[in-house]
């Protein structure tokens, strides 16, 4: 009996230690635009860093430091700053709950909504032969995103004290991102 499980703990930590990126490893990481923009900022490619940076997205978190959010939050009986507080930072910022061991260098939290806001912590995707490779990408955290009424209603949802009536289509077409055909 005892000798059955030590075989199978030994075969689990065997597995631990050959399948780095397997679920028994870290979670996640988020690396910031920056890291992203570095393959997604051509032309070629479709701007994906532009359209973003010029998107309201890229401003979420300074909106947060603005004297009308920390009146938005006091209303709500929130003490202190807007941008300190978890109740806004949340559809506002990507990393402010996660532990910060797994924040890359390049992380800013300042940068709001960000791409990996919406397609999940890239540490394991980013790489060249990964994302060239989107069952790979997929297993790595890369998250699907066929579904974008539900993706947007996350954060576009009545719990926000701006909310305004979301028309999915119309609000896509504002930071659309395509890679071009051709
Ligand atoms: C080393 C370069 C590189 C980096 C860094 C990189 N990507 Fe990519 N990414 C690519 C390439 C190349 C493709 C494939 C494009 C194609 O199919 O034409 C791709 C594809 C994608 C796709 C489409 C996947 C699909 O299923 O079609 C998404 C979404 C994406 N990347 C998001 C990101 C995000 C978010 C980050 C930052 C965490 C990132 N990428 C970092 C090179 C990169
Ligand atoms: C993590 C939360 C979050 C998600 C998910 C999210 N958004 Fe947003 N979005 C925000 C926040 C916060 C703002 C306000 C930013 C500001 O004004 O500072 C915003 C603003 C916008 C704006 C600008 C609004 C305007 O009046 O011009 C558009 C357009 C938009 N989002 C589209 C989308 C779409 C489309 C999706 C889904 C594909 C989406 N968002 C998903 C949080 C989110
Ligand atoms: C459920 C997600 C969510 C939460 C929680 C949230 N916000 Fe937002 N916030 C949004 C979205 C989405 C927008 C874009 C406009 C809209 O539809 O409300 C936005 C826009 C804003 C704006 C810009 C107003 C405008 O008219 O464009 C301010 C200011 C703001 N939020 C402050 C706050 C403050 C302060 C808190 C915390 C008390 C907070 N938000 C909590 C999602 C959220
Ligand atoms: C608000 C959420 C959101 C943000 C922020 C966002 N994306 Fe996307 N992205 C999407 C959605 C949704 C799709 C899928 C669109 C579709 O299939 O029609 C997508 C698609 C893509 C694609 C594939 C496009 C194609 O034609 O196949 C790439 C590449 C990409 N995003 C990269 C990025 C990068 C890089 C950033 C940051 C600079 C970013 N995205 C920021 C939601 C987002």
């Amino acid at each position: 009996m005892f000798k059955r499980l030590s075989v199978v703990v030994v075969f689990a930590v065997a597995l631990y230690l050959v399948l780095p990126g397997s679920t028994f490893a870290q979670p996640f990481g988020y690396e910031g635009t920056q890291v992203c923009g570095m393959c997604h900022k051509s032309e070629k490619a479709g701007q994906q860093l532009k359209i973003w940076q010029e998107s309201k997205h890229a401003q979420a978190f300074k909106t947060l430091q603005t004297p009308e959010a920390d009146k938005i939050a006091a209303d709500k009986g929130i003490k202190g700053k807007a941008a300190e507080a978890k109740e806004c930072l949340k559809c506002h910022v990507s990393g402010n709950d996660v532990d910060k061991a797994l924040l890359g260098a390049k992380f800013k939290m300042e940068d709001g909504v960000q791409c990996e806001t919406c397609h999940g912590p890239g540490s394991a995707y980013k790489s060249m032969a990964v994302m060239k490779n989107p069952e790979e990408a997929k297993k790595k955290g890369l998250v699907a995103l066929d579904d974008k009424a539900k993706l947007c209603s996350q954060c576009h949802n009545a719990e926000s004290p701006t909310h305004k009536e979301f028309k999915v289509d119309e609000m896509w077409a504002k930071i659309a991102h395509k890679v071009p055909k051709g």
